[in-house]
């Protein structure tokens, strides 16, 4: 579990990222933090793995304050995926996925030959490992950052919009790869985005942020789009603009799932015939009220897959 209490910080220079942060992440959970240029996303973020100390206030890692950490091992404790992969240019893919191990003492042959699985696990050619990251397309070097913040087998997991700089195609596919890793894996996942569907798709735990971390709402997807906690959460989602209305049409008996472009978004499962219950399309995910503020593992996965 990642603990933020009261954090609050202030840059040399005046500026107040974050004025009072207090949020709990379970262990196991994917929370996407989004917000605007400027709420402190990235701040939040790096006081996990001490890239930032907190100006007063606390960050902890299962009880544990992270100020009494060293701060090299917690990094190299802890995955990080940067914006545009930020891999080292003058080495190889697979010298880029196999550094952190090293330096953490694993031995060359071991970590290469886990570098291999990871490329496989993310998809990544094998041919590439000994390419240079230039000779690379975006897509192919955002899989190798996360095949690196993956190297260490680490617990948590913090990707700092990891997939910003692809086209829309690309970026799609990333977001399921990473939907399909989280649900092998189960690590604790913080990732920051501006990307509201993104978030959605990502996070089992949205966070909406304003200017100074300030946090507009936590909860689930489905809660969020449910019940946005005020005017700025319904405009962020689009709930304010009718983009999020979902309606059903019956098409030869079966209850067809439309959105607000009129374009056919699925198909209703295990709906009893006859239908006009009248049901609004919002929330027909599921149940899941309870995984807002942390403190519970499991309860996931159960979904059936569709
Ligand atoms: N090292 C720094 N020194 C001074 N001010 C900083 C520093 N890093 C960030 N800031 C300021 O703190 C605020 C929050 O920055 P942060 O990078 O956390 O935002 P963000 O939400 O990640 O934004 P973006 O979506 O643009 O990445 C901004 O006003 C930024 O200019
Ligand atoms: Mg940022």
């Amino acid at each position: 579990m990642i603990g933020f209490e009261n954090v609050r910080k202030e840059y040399p220079g005046g500026t107040l990222a974050v004025e009072d942060f207090t949020l709990e992440i379970a262990s196991r959970e994917a929370v996407a933090l989004v917000g605007t240029s400027g709420s402190g996303k990235t701040t939040l973020m790096r006081m996990i793995n001490r890239m930032v100390d907190p100006t007063s206030g606390r960050v902890t890692i299962d009880g544990e304050d992270v100020a009494a950490m060293d701060p090299v091992r917690l990094r190299r404790s802890i995955g990080y995926v940067m914006q545009a992969s930020g891999l080292l240019p003058h080495r190889t893919v697979l010298d880029n996925i196999t550094t952190v191990p090293v330096l953490r003492g694993t031995a060359k042959g071991e970590a290469r030959e886990r570098a291999r699985e990871l490329m496989d696990t993310v998809g990544l050619d094998p041919e590439l490992a000994s390419r240079y990251p230039a000779q690379l397309s975006g897509g192919q070097q955002q899989r190798v950052g996360v095949a690196r913040g993956l190297a260490a087998d680490p617990n948590i997991l913090l990707m700092d919009e990891p997939f910003g700089a692809v086209d829309p195609i690309v970026r799609e596919e990333l977001q399921s790869e990473l939907q399909r890793l989280q649900r092998d894996l189960r690590k604790t996942i913080v990732f920051v985005t501006h990307d509201i569907d993104e978030a959605f798709r990502i996070g089992d735990c949205v966070v909406i942020l304003r200017p100074g971390g300030r946090i507009a709402q936590v909860g689930t997807p489905q809660e969020i789009l449910a019940g946005p906690a005020d005017d700025f959460v319904a405009s962020f989602v689009g709930a304010d603009r009718g983009a999020r209305t979902l309606h059903v049409e019956r098409v030869d008996g079966r209850d067809v799932v439309v959105d607000a472009d009129g374009r056919a978004a699925g198909v209703l499962a295990g709906a009893p015939a006859g239908g006009g219950n009248g049901s609004s399309g919002a929330g027909s995910r599921g149940t899941g009220s309870h995984r807002a503020d942390g403190g519970h593992e499991g309860g996931r996965g159960q979904e059936p897959p569709r």
